[in-house]
């Protein structure tokens, strides 16, 4: 049976003070909704800001070298991050195929930060150190040729396009209002592409790669891949020794 005034069995009666002094007043429903909504957000943000509530920082976890910071330039330039997640989560799926879950303390000099929310190919925060540099640089110029079938699309520009220290430098720049570089760091930076370049270079040229520059794109790209997750790997590995050191000595009372 339908009621008279058709309103739902759940909405108040239509003189109630409900209706009378907060709905039928749009204003001050509209600034009355503001503040309910707001102090629940304040609630849930501002214990936040607490160092005590965030993340908890990791001695091992630093900031990218020169390099790596071009070759995550380049990533991000490139949108690996649309295809590719760079968070492992605490799921014995995941972290039988990729290793360790992520500790937030991991990215604090991930700025931005390129976590990804998607997966179309596999996460990518556990990889360094997973392949050789010349897997990398076979997989960007040719994904097929690593892993067949592989929808990845192929990167041949990195192979020929050259980073330029000075772009380095403003990156650094840029990062540095949060404290990830000296001054001194960013003038020294163009030898340090070099040097870490060289060092790659060196590892390529020895797996029969030929044309290759130290500051060649592909050579930045790969410092990065090969530098992701490894700090925070060595913290976890420590925290483990250490829980293992205060067993031992427990044990021994
Ligand atoms: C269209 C989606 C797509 C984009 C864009 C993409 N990838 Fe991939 N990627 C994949 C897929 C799918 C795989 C798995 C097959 C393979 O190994 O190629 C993969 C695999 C990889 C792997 C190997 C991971 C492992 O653990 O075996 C790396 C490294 C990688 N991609 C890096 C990159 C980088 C760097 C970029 C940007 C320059 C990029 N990808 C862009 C789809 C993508």
């Amino acid at each position: 049976m339908s009621h008279p005034d058709n309103h739902s069995p759940q909405s108040p009666p239509p003189d109630s003070w409900h209706r009378r002094t907060l709905e039928h007043k749009s204003a001050l429903f509209a600034v009355a909704t503001t503040l309910a909504i707001s102090v629940g957000g304040l609630v849930e943000i501002v214990p936040l800001f607490t160092v005590s509530a965030g993340p908890q920082a990791m001695a091992e976890v630093t900031p990218y070298t020169p390099l790596e910071q071009a070759g995550r330039d380049i990533y991000a330039r490139e949108g690996c991050v649309q295809c590719h997640s760079q968070m492992v989560r605490p799921f014995r799926a995941e972290t039988l195929r990729y290793g360790e879950w992520s500790r937030a303390g991991e990215y604090s000099f991930d700025r931005p930060f390129l976590l990804g929310s998607r997966r179309i190919g596999p996460d990518l925060h556990r990889l360094g150190g997973k392949y050789p540099d010349v897997w990398h640089y076979e997989h960007m110029k040719d994904p097929r040729s690593t892993s067949p079938g592989s929808i990845m699309p192929s990167y041949p520009w990195l192979l020929e396009d050259k980073i330029d220290a000075a772009d380095v430098q403003a990156s650094m720049t840029a990062l540095s209002v949060f404290g990830h570089y000296t001054q001194a760091e960013i003038d020294a930076a163009p030898q340090a592409i070099a040097k870490q370049g060289e060092e790659i270079v060196g590892r390529l040229r020895q797996s029969k790669v030929e044309n290759i520059e130290a500051d060649h794109e592909i050579v930045a790209l790969i410092a990065y891949l090969q530098r992701l997750g490894t700090d925070g790997k060595k913290a976890l590995k420590n925290q483990v020794a250490q829980s293992e050191g205060a067993e031992t000595t427990g044990s021994a009372q």
